[in-house]
């Protein structure tokens, strides 16, 4: 996976596991150094940095959570990763939270070790690729994107940092926050840009024939499969395949996905032949991945493979200003597209898009403005021209009540001193917001979600998640 021989220093009391790790670092193409103690490994580092230092946390002299600490405070570049009993998951916990770049749990195997350390070395020059772009960015729009917040200039940054590096990335962000988008971005951004983007929904097909859509098939595979089919690897060749709610795959298709990122190599269904195919990985979840492996329903191993390059999308109601910036260009595209002769929006209608929590983030967006410009006439978009719940008035039950929110532009930039005291005993939990909004839909539309979910912009199954998880007590916001 690194493209030259990186060097790793292993800090290993145990001989034994020395040895056998040395072998499978030096099988994987890394130089290995080897020290025995936490002292041996501070004066290693003074004389020769390396590229990552394998640590183990129980040694003889000084612990490896103090050789971190050291690390870190001296601000060295250098990967470090955490080996720590099995057992003692506490213990990487910590080793996290003190600046580790990802641990392993011993004993571990080769391939866990090999993924583990090419991901953070990855990760790693990503960084610091990342750090230099920050100048020249401050840009409003990036590859279909729009928006100047802060928070989408570090999206924009790592895209493009990790676009040409042809490294796997793994997209989250609650629905409709431009996910597809950016897995679009990535591959124009990338080496691969003339070969083709493919994307394949995991949820949107049923499971039975989700192997055949990604690997394809032979002539005769199952009832129906008059021809030999291409699936989406293959059609993906000397591109990139987007693999879109990748959580939703079913376990024994998650195997099969396994081997063909390890190998490159697949089987198309009902076939006998090794097939090769040269793809770039990108995928994408509105769930919490971490969460899915805890729970049984995401293989682990699968996940550190896809786990290279995290990109995560905020949030609208995360992006200060951005909203209006949206809003007044699909103003601009729909009306265009519609025939209309709208300019923008009334102070009255811009606060209104500014406060509400937009629970389906850009697509609501999309939604509510192309429902105000179907159905009015302009110049101006007005507060009541804007459909519900977005502008609901505080009338349904639950809803976002303008009485009770805090005065104007408060929200919308954090304050900035223009909040009274009164007004900010007002302001609830960004997931009671999102719940009262979402229940307030529900009740609007008499209790038919899938209509609800439409008018917020979300898919249905998002509300029957989130409805599972109030009713287990989980009170965060949580990808939509
Ligand atoms: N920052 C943005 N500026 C302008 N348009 C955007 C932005 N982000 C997303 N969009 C648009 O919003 C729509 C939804 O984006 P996209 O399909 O990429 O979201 P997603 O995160 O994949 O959603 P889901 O989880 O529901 O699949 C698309 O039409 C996309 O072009
Ligand atoms: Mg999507």
């Amino acid at each position: 996976m690194t493209r030259r021989a990186a060097r790793v220093l292993m800090v290993e009391d145990t001989l034994s596991i020395a040895r056998m790790t040395e072998a499978f670092l030096t099988q994987a193409g890394y130089e290995v150094d080897h020290v025995e103690t936490g002292r041996g490994c501070l004066a290693a580092l003074e004389s020769d940095l390396p590229d990552a230092v394998l640590l183990d946390v129980r040694l003889p002299d000084i612990s490896g959570l103090e050789v971190l600490a050291h690390i870190r405070r001296a601000e060295l570049p250098v990967v470090v990763i955490v080996a720590t009993a099995y057992g003692s998951i506490g213990m990487a916990v910590e080793a996290m939270q003190a600046g580790a770049d990802d641990f392993l749990v011993k004993p571990f195997n080769a391939d866990r070790l090999k993924v583990t350390l090419a991901n953070a070395l990855e990760r790693f020059s990503l960084k610091t690729q990342v750090q230099t772009l920050k100048e020249d960015f401050g840009r409003a729009t990036f590859h279909g994107f729009i928006g100047s917040s802060l928070a989408m200039q570090s999206v924009y940054r790592i895209v493009q940092a990790a676009g040409p590096t042809g490294a796997t990335v793994f997209v989250t962000g609650e629905s409709g926050t431009g996910k597809e988008l950016a897995a679009e971005a990535l591959h124009r951004q990338s080496k691969r840009a003339n070969g083709p983007f493919v994307a394949i929904n995991c949820g949107a097909i049923p499971h039975g024939l989700m192997e055949s859509e990604i690997f394809g098939h032979v002539k005769g595979a199952f009832t129906g499969a008059v021809a030999a089919r291409d699936g989406a690897a293959r059609r993906a060749d000397g591109g990139t395949l987007f693999l879109d709610e990748i959580c939703e795959m079913e376990p024994a298709l998650q195997t099969k996905l396994l081997r063909f990122l390890q190998t490159g190599t697949y089987m198309r269904v009902g076939g006998e032949v090794l097939e090769k195919v040269d793809a770039r990985i990108v995928c994408a979840t509105n769930r919490d991945p971490l969460k899915e492996v805890e729970e049984g329903r995401f293989r682990e191993d699968l996940y550190y493979r896809l786990h290279v390059i995290p990109l995560h999308l905020p949030a609208l109601r995360e992006r200060d200003g951005d909203v209006l910036e949206i809003a007044r260009s699909l103003l601009a595209r729909f009306s265009a597209q519609e025939g209309k002769a709208f300019e923008g929006f009334t102070p009255e209608a811009e606060d209104l898009l500014l406060r509400y929590p937009w629970p389906g983030n850009v697509r609501q967006l999309q939604n509510v403005v192309l429902n105000a410009v179907v159905l009015n006439d302009g110049p101006l978009v007005a507060a009541e021209m804007l459909p519900p719940p977005v502008n609901s008035r505080g009338s349904l039950p639950g809803q976002v009540n303008r009485a009770t929110l805090p005065p104007l532009r408060a929200v919308d930039n954090g304050g900035a001193g223009a909040r009274s005291e009164a007004g900010t005993e007002a302001i609830k939990p960004l997931w009671q917001v999102e719940r009262d909004a979402i229940e307030a839909a529900i009740t609007a539309f008499d209790g038919n979600i899938p209509r609800a979910a439409a008018a917020l912009g979300i898919s249905a199954s998002t509300i029957y998640r989130k409805k599972a998880a109030w009713e287990a007590g989980e009170t965060e916001a949580v990808g939509a």
